[in-house]
């Protein structure tokens, strides 16, 4: 092997290990990101504060509910906007919860329009731990 080759190597593998360590940062399954919420939120997940926590509204105008639908297993609608938006249970709509960066990019924006502020992690462990209880 010359130089260039071993060169040529040494990026080819450093590029691979990087898209890897991305690959992983990003995918992920429901269940996987629900543990890593309970484990920092240091709590064990309750689905029935996040049943509450979901459906009511915490001192603005909108609750999740009023995006999403009380029950989010159906296609819900967009308060201002009105536009559809998806399930988001994952057992109705199996994209949900599978790429981190997309959910805490919502989670983030979503929460501060209804709590003027971002979710714990608790909170965003109960209310996953919820819709993981929603079956067809
Ligand atoms: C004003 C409307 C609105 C409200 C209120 C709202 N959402 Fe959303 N939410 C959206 C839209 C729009 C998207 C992105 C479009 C899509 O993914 O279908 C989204 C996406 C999400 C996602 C991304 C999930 C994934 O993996 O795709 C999560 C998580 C989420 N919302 C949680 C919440 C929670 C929790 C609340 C309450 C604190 C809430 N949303 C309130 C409109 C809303």
């Amino acid at each position: 092997m010359n130089l260039t080759t071993l060169t040529r190597f040494a990026i080819s593998a450093a590029l691979l290990a990087v898209s890897a360590t991305l690959r992983t940062a990003q995918g992920a399954t429901p269940a996987e990101l629900l543990a890593g919420y309970a484990t920092q939120g240091n709590t064990a997940p309750s689905a029935k504060a996040g049943q509450q926590f979901f459906t009511k509204t915490q001192g603005r105008e909108w609750s999740c509910a009023s995006c999403h639908g009380a029950v989010p297993t159906q296609t819900g609608n967009h308060a201002s906007t009105g536009k559809s938006i998806d399930p988001l249970a994952p057992a109705f709509n199996t994209e949900r919860f599978t790429d981190s960066a997309k959910v805490e990019k919502w989670f983030r924006r979503n929460c501060n329009d209804v709590l003027g502020r971002v979710c714990s992690q608790t909170e965003k462990a109960d209310v996953l731990s919820w819709l993981l209880t929603l079956k067809p």
